[in-house]
């Protein structure tokens, strides 16, 4: 694409060629109404608002590609009749309820019906019921619906499940008269929107897709919105705080909505999270798990003291998660340097590790690619990671780039995923054996290497055999040599180099996702390396997605131990004393939504977070205090965080949160990237102890921790979640109890749940609920463990 200039309204826009001319004058603050376009997706023409007039003809700028010397205007008499005509239409039959819907203040049917000027009403048409239906987490009104189809449009190229769907309305026909009666544009709105509604693509009664409430968040009207939330506030009345999604490493931009309880209860509480959906979606967890606030009543001095006199004569290890902040980890690192104690954080330890090793290879201290790179891309590849409940949002931009850009991709997991599997049939799941990973990598430096070191162009040679091979018969057979690559059975995958070529066509940007199962990988150290090789030696710009919402920041600022002293100060980890966000500990902490702080976000960007709501009890700020640092607010360190390790002497205060018109995301600010030293060196893929009967640990959709366990519209109880097809085998159904024995003679009696949302023969064991300790039957971290399992009556 080549750098072109456009006129809009006269305004010069500079621009890429094929942009589209609505997002041009988006990106140069020139309006123009639209009302079913979303950014990054594709463009449906339903609404017609965004008619311009391109060079003497109408278009619409939604969907009008850019060319050089471009002449646009974007209102003219004509124009602002048909924009008149057809909110005047959307308008018709619209139920007036304004003074209860959800929607009201924030509706952008009101809006363009204020912009638009309509006063009064020259259609009429009969009405026919249209009963409001309920989807779980999110409610139906077909009656305040103007099918738009952002909802559908949203689910199918960003999210990826293509869950909605418009349904045959059965409204009456238009009148003949109307058609000469009404301006064109205006009547074929009218005659598409007289004909549909949204009902849910698979039939069923309710949605069965993962539920992350990003089409309730797109729409434009009161149509769809969350359940919970409704009735509950105006729109007017809520304080917009804004933060960084607190769940997982994406720290997506959110909005904690909030208010005050109630009349008899004057204390704020948050009613909803909102997004900036034209620029990024959010998961459900991140939507729906935002209560998840310590209460507590008033500062408790005497815990307090007990914790002060633990650190001064006691404790030698703090160990904690890496749920905390970028300022938080660093008065750990502080007090650190001025005490001696050991810092434990398995998470970021482990993850810190694999980064040194990725960067001992790749030269450079971070990965090169992001979400954005990612959506972009045109052809991406996915290693390591359960993608759809790892990080959503990677699943959203893997999406993304194969719906939008034509794209296609290979997902290498041994569990297989139907939802992942339905992004686009030009992905390929490859559900490989477990512990295969080193050779899938292998696979994919022999598919894809460009110039490689000498040794290991060597040993991928070592890989391939050439056979002769007869096809054809009789007079016509006739041998052929066939190459033969042992690696395919190594990984446990059929050979697809035959698709490959189909898949690689007209493809020149790529993106590797790599994931949390590599980090504590039996192989992990190899595994860091030939990414290190990918990032360098192919046309891939990788991503290494830090496993928890700060790990990344943590490992940056910290300087980590492996294994604890003799006495533990937990922080938010059991310890012989414990500092707990849920309120289970010594003493009482701040959770993430009360306070301020950044996090590095997976992107690479150091990101604010705001408290939604106040917390009345000591913060790590206060013991570090006590313990001789002095700092008023914990926001204080945003400016001191390490400069040496790439961050910015910043004040919290000037951090920016926001994304541009253009959709550019200005948060916060980039970590620099820093060039160290690297040698070319890995090794050849090595011994995994073979895993029998393997389960894997894993959350379910919406579970990321015990945060988004104590949120109220996600609290549940974790379980064994199984496929159909491991039930079947096993004569099992969902509420059965089974007692799962790993070795060293752990074990765990819990009930199975039957999870459509996987296939195959490995079911998965949670974090989230912290009463199952999962945990003990991965004692290395390694993601997947021989057990057995047995139902017990
Ligand atoms: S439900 Fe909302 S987003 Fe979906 S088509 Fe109707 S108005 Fe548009
Ligand atoms: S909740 Fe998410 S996955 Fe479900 S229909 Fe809406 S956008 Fe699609
Ligand atoms: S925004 Fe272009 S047709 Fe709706």
């Amino acid at each position: 694409m080549s750098n072109i200039s456009i006129t809009i309204d006269g305004v010069e826009c500079k621009a890429q060629e094929g942009d589209f001319v609505l997002n041009i004058a988006r990106a140069n603050d020139i309006f123009i109404p639209a009302l079913c376009y979303l950014s990054n997706c594709s463009p449906t023409l339903a609404c017609r608002l965004c008619l311009v007039e391109v060079d003497g003809k109408r278009a619409y700028s939604c969907n009008a590609k850019a060319k050089d010397g471009m002449n646009i205007i974007t209102k003219n008499e004509e124009i602002e009749k048909e924009r008149r005509a057809i909110m005047e239409i959307y308008d018709v039959n619209h139920p007036l309820e304004c003074g209860v819907c959800d929607q009201s203040g924030e509706c952008e049917l009101q809006n363009y019906t204020m912009e638009m000027e309509v006063d009064c009403q020259s259609h009429c048409i009969p009405d026919m019921p249209r009963p409001a239906v309920d989807w779980g987490k999110i409610h139906y009104d077909p009656s305040l619906c103007i099918v738009c189809e952002r909802c559908v449009t949203v689910c199918k190229d960003m999210i990826g499940e293509s869950a909605l769907k418009t349904v045959k309305r059965g409204g009456p026909e238009l009148a003949k008269d109307w058609k000469d009666k009404t301006p064109k544009d205006a009547y074929a709105m009218w005659n598409k929107l007289q004909k549909s509604i949204i009902g849910v693509a698979s039939g069923a009664e309710t949605l069965d897709c993962t539920m992350c409430g990003e089409c309730s968040a797109v729409c434009p009207v009161g149509a769809l919105v969350s359940s919970d939330f409704q009735y509950k506030s105006n729109a007017w009345e809520l304080k917009r705080v804004p933060a960084a999604n607190p769940h997982s490493s994406d720290c997506s931009l959110i909005y904690y909505d909030v208010k005050h309880d109630s009349i008899t209860n004057s204390n704020d509480r948050i009613y909803r999270v909102s997004n900036e959906y034209g620029f990024s979606p959010i998961h459900g967890a991140a939507r729906y798990g935002y209560d998840f606030e310590n209460v507590v009543k008033e500062k408790d001095e005497e815990a307090f003291e007990k914790v002060i006199d633990a650190l001064k004569s006691k404790v030698d290890t703090i160990e904690f998660n890496s749920l905390i902040t970028n300022e938080e980890a660093l008065i750990l690192q502080k007090l650190k340097d001025k005490y001696g104690y050991k810092l434990v954080n398995k998470d970021a330890y482990m993850y810190k590790k694999f980064l040194d090793n990725f960067s001992q290879v790749s030269g450079k201290n971070l990965y090169s690619g992001d979400l954005e790179t990612v959506s972009k891309s045109n052809f991406v590849v996915s290693v390591g990671t359960a993608l759809k409940t790892d990080s959503p949002n990677s699943g959203y931009a893997f999406n993304n780039a194969l719906t939008m850009n034509k794209g296609a991709g290979l997902y290498f997991h041994p569990v297989a995923d139907p939802v992942v599997d339905g992004y686009s049939k030009n992905l390929l799941s490859l559900n490989h054996k477990v512990g295969t990973e080193e050779a899938v990598l292998y696979l994919i430096l022999d598919l894809f290497g460009k110039n490689l070191p000498i040794e290991t162009a060597d040993y991928l040679k070592s890989f391939h055999t050439v056979c002769k091979q007869t096809v054809g018969e009789g007079e016509e057979a006739k041998e052929i040599e066939v190459d033969e690559n042992s690696l395919y059975e190594m990984v446990g995958v059929e050979d697809f180099s035959e698709k490959l070529p189909k898949l690689l066509a007209k493809k020149d940007k790529f993106s590797l996702i790599a994931g949390e199962d590599l980090y504590n990988h039996p192989r992990s150290k190899n595994l860091a390396k030939l990414l290190g090789l990918i990032e360098k030696y192919t046309d891939f710009s990788v991503v290494i997605i830090p496993s928890q919402t700060n790990t990344l920041g943590v490992s940056i600022i910290c300087d980590l131990n492996k294994n604890r002293g003799k006495f533990t100060l937990g922080y938010n980890v059991k310890g012989d004393v414990t500092l707990s966000a849920l309120g289970k500990g010594d003493l009482d902490m701040p959770a993430l939504n009360q306070q301020e702080g950044t996090f590095v976000s997976m992107n690479k960007r150091v990101v604010p977070t705001n408290a939604a709501l106040p917390f009345n009890g000591y913060c790590l700020n206060d013991i570090a205090n006590e313990l001789g640092l002095d700092a008023e607010f914990t926001i204080d360190y945003t400016a001191e965080l390490p400069v040496r390790r790439g961050f910015k002497k910043v004040a919290f205060d000037d951090l920016p949160n926001e994304f541009t018109r253009a959709g550019v995301e200005n948060r916060g600010y980039l970590l620099e990237e820093k060039i160290v030293t690297f040698k070319d060196e890995v090794d050849e893929v090595g011994e995994v102890k073979e895993i029998k009967n393997p389960i894997y640990l894993a959350n379910p959709v919406h579970q990321f921790n015990a945060y988004t366990n104590k949120a109220h519209q996600l609290c549940e109880a974790g379980a064994l979640y199984a496929s159909s097809q491991f039930l079947e085998k096993r004569e099992l159904k969902s509420g059965d109890m089974v007692v799962v024995e790993g070795d060293g003679g752990v074990s765990l009696t819990l009930r199975v749940e039957h999870e459509p949302m996987i296939s195959g023969d490995i079911p998965y064991l949670p974090t989230f609920d912290t009463k199952l300790n999962a945990e003990q039957f991965f004692p290395d971290g390694y993601r997947f463990a021989a057990v057995s399992i047995r139902e017990v009556k």
